[in-house]
């Protein structure tokens, strides 16, 4: 707890914010930039750096998470309590997470690999079983479904989105698929209307891995309530941070029941008197996955600010993108009008290095000595992991196949820092940042 960072106050500071943001305001106030920042040298050959944004307060701004005196003083309630008092506010949290969500049920649990493996469980499904998930995740998505005799099919990433192909999923189907599941990547929705349908035509039941999309929404419905199970990771780095933890939320009583008794002991009794789980009192399925009550805690304060603390941050990735995505070969995720997106983790976006004219490499470097946070991204394709080619991990041996729009997003993937506090100077400084590197494209090359 050395460093208590101070949240800001969104509702006041968002709409004086919001006042001074977008493409406009920044592209007016930048314009005729290409041509003043072609005489700077670039800071990699000595020039001056075009972030000149006091170093401590620039990694302040990208601090996460960020935790407030009201943090500290839910954490401080729970650990005045006896400890068979301590997990007592866990059912009310669930409420509270079912209503924002919009789902009827959400079961706790102690991490989002947790919740995966608790929802792998509540399918019900015979070993064997096939269930298609993008490559390009977190491994626990895929490597869990072991434990049940599942197999994951690797389905690809639509370069554009860096979610979920349909068009891919399709071609994936076999006899054994009976799930498909939707991983939101860096906060933006899948296509979960073309998915559910999808679903829908071939009997599947949908799966959201909606661990990056804390109150990212589609269609005005939020993430995790789209498909018939979803999981959330609350892990440190995620929108909503309680360190460790992770949620599961369901439409059906069957699997919220399910999932539920999988990982708690305490939770058969607590069933509903024609429960098939409530036999299973003293025992449960196993694990023990419930959730910290700190982090508990957490989850609940934290979700209080949670919409406007993704509207702040989104405002000012967009007070960046609107202006840098106009440098020729930069582009962002692709998010229709219908999809409301978050941002985890970084804003990731595509460098094409054929229209740019100088490598990903060369762009990384020259921007990171002007100052920005930047780093080319690459998410661990689990497709091409060993285990997925050793035949004794699983069934029946998983298919290994090519994945171009997965390749295609980690070559030309880069993440730029999210600012987390508001900071509209250093926003234009990083915009500064790239115009000035794009005036410098022929040196580059
Ligand atoms: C896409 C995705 N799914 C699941 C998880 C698992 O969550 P946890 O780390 O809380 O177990 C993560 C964690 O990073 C993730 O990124």
């Amino acid at each position: 707890m050395s460093q208590r960072n101070s949240l800001p106050n969104t509702r006041t500071t968002r709409r004086k914010f919001m006042q001074t943001t977008g493409a406009v305001a920044a592209g007016v106030a930048l314009a005729g930039g290409s041509r003043a920042r072609a005489a700077e040298t670039l800071a990699k050959n000595g020039g001056p750096q075009a972030v000149t944004f006091p170093a401590d307060r620039h990694k302040a701004v990208l601090k996460w998470p960020q935790y407030d005196p009201e943090d500290f003083e839910v954490i401080q309630k729970i650990t005045d309590l006896d400890a068979a008092d301590m997990y007592d506010h866990l059912p009310a949290m669930e409420k509270e997470w079912s209503k924002f969500i919009g789902v009827p049920f959400s079961k706790n649990h102690n991490n989002g690999t947790a919740a995966l493996m608790s929802m792998y469980f509540a399918t019900g499904f015979p070993p064997g079983t096939e269930i298609m998930v993008p490559s390009y995740t977190f491994y626990s998505a895929a490597v869990a479904m072991r434990f049940f005799g599942y197999v994951p099919i690797f389905v690809d990433i639509d370069p554009k989105t860096a979610c979920m192909d349909v068009e891919d999923a399709a071609r994936k189907l076999t006899p054994r698929t009976r799930a498909i599941e939707a991983m939101h990547s860096w906060g933006l929705p899948c296509e979960m209307d073309k998915i559910c349908a999808f679903a829908k035509e071939h009997g599947l039941l949908v799966l959201e891995d909606a661990a990056h999309a804390h109150g990212a929404s589609m269609q005005g419905k939020r993430m995790g309530a789209w498909g018939d199970m979803a999981i959330f990771s609350f892990q440190a780095t995620k929108p909503l941070p309680s360190i460790e933890g992770g949620m599961g939320t369901y439409q059906k009583r069957e699997h919220f029941e399910a999932a539920s008794v999988f990982g708690e002991y305490r939770d058969p009794p607590l069933l509903p008197a024609d429960s098939p789980y409530r036999k299973y009192v003293g025992t449960a399925f196993g694990p023990k996955f419930r959730m910290h009550p700190v982090a508990g805690a957490l989850v609940r304060r934290q979700m209080k600010v949670l919409d406007a603390r993704n509207a702040m941050i989104k405002a000012q990735v967009r007070r960046l993108n609107d202006v840098i995505c106009q440098l020729p070969g930069l582009s962002e995720p692709y998010c229709r009008p219908d999809q409301d997106r978050v941002y985890y983790s970084s804003n990731v976006l595509f460098f094409d290095e054929a229209k740019a004219g100088f490598s990903r490499k060369a762009l990384v470097e020259a921007l990171k000595a002007e100052g920005v946070s930047i780093s080319s991204g690459a998410y661990p394709e689990q497709h091409k992991n060993a285990i997925y080619k050793e035949a004794k991990w699983w069934h029946h041996p998983p298919v290994v196949p090519d994945l171009p729009g997965t390749t295609r997003v980690n070559a030309t993937a880069i993440n730029v820092g999210l600012m987390r506090t508001e900071a509209p100077e250093l926003v234009d400084q990083y915009i500064k940042a790239f115009q000035k590197v794009w005036a410098h494209r022929k040196e580059l090359a």
